[in-house]
């Protein structure tokens, strides 16, 4: 179990820095963050425990090698020489899947096929095999990955990517990525005990990561992973990663969570998600526009992903919204507000420079999530008055 690898926490553009504290906060100190990605050497037991509790990571790939690759000879020879029975069996399945970018190795597929060749001329000497391979075992995902002409060779270890938490039965129109709405989330200096809304909540996702978060629940709790079936990490490493999550999660935390949205059909579906999620009735769920939202409560955090205007005939009717918004929450300056949107004149329909933002990506879609920071109570709230749902 002292095995050393390399693992890359890959990370939506914008959240490299999140996806990093993360790393960190799991005990791994010796980090590098770079685009798009955090690298970082570990133990084989932080596969399972990356995966069970990154929840801003897209995927977490062990880095079998790195080289210079300008020629397919060059691509061949430093793949062959990477310790690839290692970690493939015998038996293992490995499709070879690739891209490149700014690259003198330019064509995908001949370099997937090369690089299937080199892996397979190792690990037949390695494994002592004169036969074909049979494939018909575990399964391992490598990637070759060309980026100005220097090749990352991986290994898979999440299988679906880190976003499917296993939770979403139903969606709306346009869902966030649970890892993005979980890095909103983070982004915010919530905590649990302070009440939080999203008065656009769609299909819950943001309510239902900051439940997740609140009661420090792994997210990949309730799914399976690929590298589950691979010998080299002891089945052990998984026990006690499930073990380290199930000691970890207080249930116990009393949380004030609220997601409210126009659509009946989406609140039913908000409802759905939580309970495949655990949460069972610990989000408060309710069918309301959100011009009738009134906080009763102080200090609360508003956390959102509202519509952008971006359909044809929808502006308008958006931009009313955002300003309508800004009207409700003048009079509370309590609360802070987060809001995502790509709506590049926010701020002036809000009526209020925001205190800080960040350009994030929503897919292919730039954002800015635009954070008005609540004012300090002089004295602790009073939070039981009820929410005003
Ligand atoms: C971008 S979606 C939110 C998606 C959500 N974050 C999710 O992950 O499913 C915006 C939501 O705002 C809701 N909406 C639109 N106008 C509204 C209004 N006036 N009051 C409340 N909700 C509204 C829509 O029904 C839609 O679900």
């Amino acid at each position: 179990m002292s095995k050393k690898v390399t693992l890359i926490a890959t990370a939506a553009m914008g959240l490299e820095a999140i996806v990093g504290k993360e790393v960190k906060a799991l005990g791994y100190e010796d980090i590098q963050i770079e685009n798009g990605r955090v690298v970082f050497e570990a133990d084989v037991s932080a596969i399972p425990r990356a995966n069970l509790w990154l929840r801003t990571a897209d995927r977490v790939k062990l880095l079998v090698g790195r080289f210079k690759a300008t020629s397919f000879d060059e691509l061949f020879e430093n793949t062959k020489a990477l310790p690839w029975e290692a970690f493939i069996e015998e038996d293992g399945e490995f499709p070879v899947v690739g891209k490149s970018v700014k690259s003198k190795l330019y064509s995908v597929p001949d370099c997937q096929s090369i690089v299937k060749k080199a892996i397979v001329e190792r690990l037949k000497v390695k494994h002592g095999i004169d036969s074909w391979l049979k494939e018909t075992g575990a399964f391992y995902r490598v990637e070759v990955a060309i980026h100005k002409d220097e090749a990352l060779l991986t290994i898979d270890t999440s299988g679906s990517g880190l976003h499917k938490r296993g939770y979403r039965v139903g969606q709306g129109e346009a869902p966030l990525k649970e890892t993005l709405a979980a890095a909103l989330v983070q982004i915010t200096n919530w905590s649990p005990d302070q009440p939080f809304v999203d008065p656009f909540c769609g299909s819950g996702t943001i309510a239902i990561e900051a439940a997740l978060i609140g009661q420090n629940i792994a997210p990949g709790f309730n799914r399976e992973f690929a590298s589950e079936n691979w010998s080299f990490i002891p089945q052990k490493a998984w026990d006690a990663a499930f073990q380290e999550a199930e000691d970890a999660a207080n249930y116990d935390q009393s949380l004030q969570i609220f997601g409210s949205d126009i659509d009946p059909d989406l609140i039913e579906i908000a409802k759905k998600n939580a309970m495949e999620a655990g949460l069972g009735e610990l989000i408060t769920w309710k069918q309301m526009q959100m011009s009738d939202f009134k906080p009763k409560q102080e200090n609360g955090y508003l956390v959102s992903n509202p519509p952008y205007g971006e359909r044809m005939g929808e502006r308008e009717e958006v931009e009313e919204m955002y300003r309508n918004l800004g009207t409700i929450m003048r009079d509370h300056p309590s609360w802070s507000v987060y809001i995502l949107t790509s709506h590049e004149g926010f701020e002036k329909l809000y009526g209020k420079p925001a205190t800080k933002k960040r350009k994030l990506f929503n897919g292919f879609i730039k954002t800015d999530y635009y954070q008005y920071f609540g004012r300090k109570p002089k004295s602790k709230p009073d939070n039981g008055k009820g929410f005003g749902f």
